[in-house]
């Protein structure tokens, strides 16, 4: 059943990553408790564990769990570390999502989505003759949202967090500070975002990522003194290190210079929220994740009930069948996500209805059994999709649980670094609606709901969740990767609850994805057999391979041992987990 047994990205150099990652670990004075695995391993310990797209930031993790404490601030130390090791999408000047489970099943969450400026309006997207221009929702000073990261962090710390919020930020520190030594797959990401820079004029992104305009090659020392100095400030200020002083005067000025519209005024009034998780249940499971702005915990509870009432393993993991059955529940869970789905501080979402049984009953019956349904044309907005944000999980000795996706939109957000200060910004702006009614041919629409308001948030797919059964936690999941981040937790919650798949396999089978429209399902090149395609094109589905869908590095429980089994995914080379 596994579509990527280890390894899957490069076979040739795996070893290698993973001889690198120990040599490193042990360079970097790893404490000889904690134990490290790299992407395509598993990570099998009794206490603590960690898993995250580096080795850097698993490693904060995991030091703060080894010195006593809980995931939530070991969340946080990984946040910040990925804030200097992932400028794809760690960050301080995006946003995301953080869910919660205590060991005793409390369960919450924390909103620091990025919100829309005071500024902001329906029609902010259009040029001087009146036209969206998908450059200004997705490319400019215009896109950057008021960015929450720091909020959020801080107001989880101040919630459920037991270390010293120095402690948790220092790490980030000194890898901005000392630096860090560049890998192939990071000097590569990086080389390329400098000429995105250099070709939209972004003099002090050029700096902050490269050698005068040279980039750096793997295995180079990369320094970022400036971010250090502003996680400086974060650490000894908490938010007001960033929302207030310098770091605020910095990037208000970058707005000021690049004709963008964030103020003191947004930075000030920014506000994370602790909101209730979505919650549902499949097969005596229990699945807590996130609810709007996000999207991504109301359709995968909504699509889960669909599929709850159908025998999986009878019909076949990854089968035609299966892929039919299972496309066809995503069809209907992003009709939905378009029609209603937005920031509830704004818009009556509903919640209830588009997450219970009865509604599911009711869309289930709709399947049949060998033909593809339809997606008609109406109220939605097809974005262009970027496939950078990152996602990391947390579980420590007493087995609270976070699961936390975090972003700058596109891959290096704006690819605007704020001078003096070395963050990069978000381009989450894109995430909003076009405009008002706006209808193209490539399925641009404007559906009220989700329109740019001032101070609401974008709608997101991301989609940190968190497994449990009887009491007792079962694994923490979430990926990167737009709207298929919803498909695939669909996917690995499916692999554990309907097919009790192991750890490793859960991680590796093979993905798919519909988004209702395009009407067409993507099937990851490793499972995309010629029979499977055919199958589903007889059924009426147009098909699509695609290379990787996801990043989702995990933790599962071994329900027996109580172990914490770290994977990161095997799709990623770099993936690291850290534990003891
Ligand atoms: O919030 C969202 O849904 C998007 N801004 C996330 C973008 C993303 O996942 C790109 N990723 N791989």
């Amino acid at each position: 059943m596994s579509a990527f047994p280890t390894p899957y990205v490069s076979p040739m150099l795996r070893p290698l990553a993973v001889v690198l990652a120990l040599l490193a670990a042990v360079a970097c004075g790893e404490p000889s408790q904690l134990q490290t695995v790299a992407g395509g391993e598993m990570l099998t310990v009794e206490n603590g564990a960690v898993a995250s797209t580096n080795l850097w930031s698993s490693r904060a993790g995991a030091e703060v769990l080894l010195e006593g404490g809980n995931a939530v601030d070991a969340a946080i130390a990984v946040g910040f570390a990925l804030a200097v090791t992932n400028p794809t999408a760690g960050n301080i000047g995006g946003g995301g999502f953080m869910v919660v489970r205590t060991p005793d099943g409390e369960t919450t969450t924390f909103d620091f989505r990025e919100k829309a400026p005071l500024a902001s309006h329906p029609e902010m997207f259009y040029d001087e003759d009146g036209e969206f221009s998908r450059d200004i929702r997705h490319r400019s000073h215009i896109s950057v949202g008021v960015p929450g990261t720091v909020a959020g962090f801080e107001l989880a710390h101040q919630r459920l967090g037991q270390a010293d919020w120095a402690r948790l930020v220092e790490p980030s520190i000194g890898l901005a500070r000392d630096g860090i030594e560049l890998t192939p797959d990071l000097a590569g990401s990086i080389a390329n975002a400098v000429g995105r820079m250099q070709e939209r004029g972004y003099e002090a992104s050029v700096q902050a990522f490269s050698r005068d305009g040279v980039p750096y090659e793997a295995g180079e020392l990369w320094q970022q003194p400036d971010l250090a100095m502003t996680l400086e400030r974060i650490r000894d200020e908490g938010r007001d290190g960033f929302y207030r002083g310098e770091t605020a005067d910095l990037l208000v000025a970058e707005m000021e210079r690049g004709g963008g519209i964030i103020t003191h005024e947004d930075l000030e009034i920014y506000e994370a929220v602790e909101r209730a998780p979505i919650e549902g249940t499949f097969l005596g499971y229990d699945v807590i994740s996130m609810g709007p702005p996000s999207s991504g915990g109301t359709a995968i509870v909504q699509m889960l009930n669909i599929l709850e009432g159908f025998d999986l393993p009878a019909i076949g993991h990854n089968s035609p069948e299966y892929v039919h059955h299972v496309a066809e529940a995503m069809r209907f869970a992003f009709r939905d996500r378009a029609a209603h789905l937005a920031d509830m501080d704004f818009s009556d979402v509903p919640l209830e209805r588009l997450t219970s049984k009865e509604y599911a009953d009711e869309l289930r019956a709709q399947i049949d059994p060998d033909m593809a349904g339809e997606s008609s044309v109406a109220d939605v907005e097809l974005a262009m999709e970027s496939a950078e944000t990152t996602h990391y999980s947390v579980v420590d000795a007493d087995g609270m649980a976070v699961s936390v996706t975090y972003t700058l939109e596109g891959g290096y957000g704006s690819h605007i670094t704020v001078p003096g200060a070395g963050f990069l910004l978000n381009n989450e702006m894109g995430d909003f609606n076009a405009g008002p009614g706006i209808t193209d041919e490539t399925g641009l629409i404007g559906t009220e709901p989700n329109l740019a308001r001032p101070e609401q948030r974008m709608l997101s797919s991301m989609s940190p969740t968190i497994l449990a059964r009887d009491g007792e936690l079962v694994a923490v999941i979430g990926t990167p990767g737009g709207r298929t981040i919803i498909n695939t937790v669909l996917q690995l919650a499916l692999n554990r609850m309907a097919f009790q798949m192991e750890p490793m396999e859960m991680l590796s089978a093979g993905r798919f994805h519909h988004q209702w429209l395009p009407d067409r399902i993507t099937v990851e090149e490793a499972i995309a057999t010629p029979e499977l395609m055919s199958r589903l094109e007889e059924m009426g589905h147009t098909v699509e391979p695609r290379t990787r869908q996801g990043a989702a590095h995990s933790i599962v429980i071994d329900m027996e041992t109580g172990e914490r089994i770290g994977i990161p995914d095997p799709r990623i080379t770099d993936g690291t987990a850290v534990g003891y």
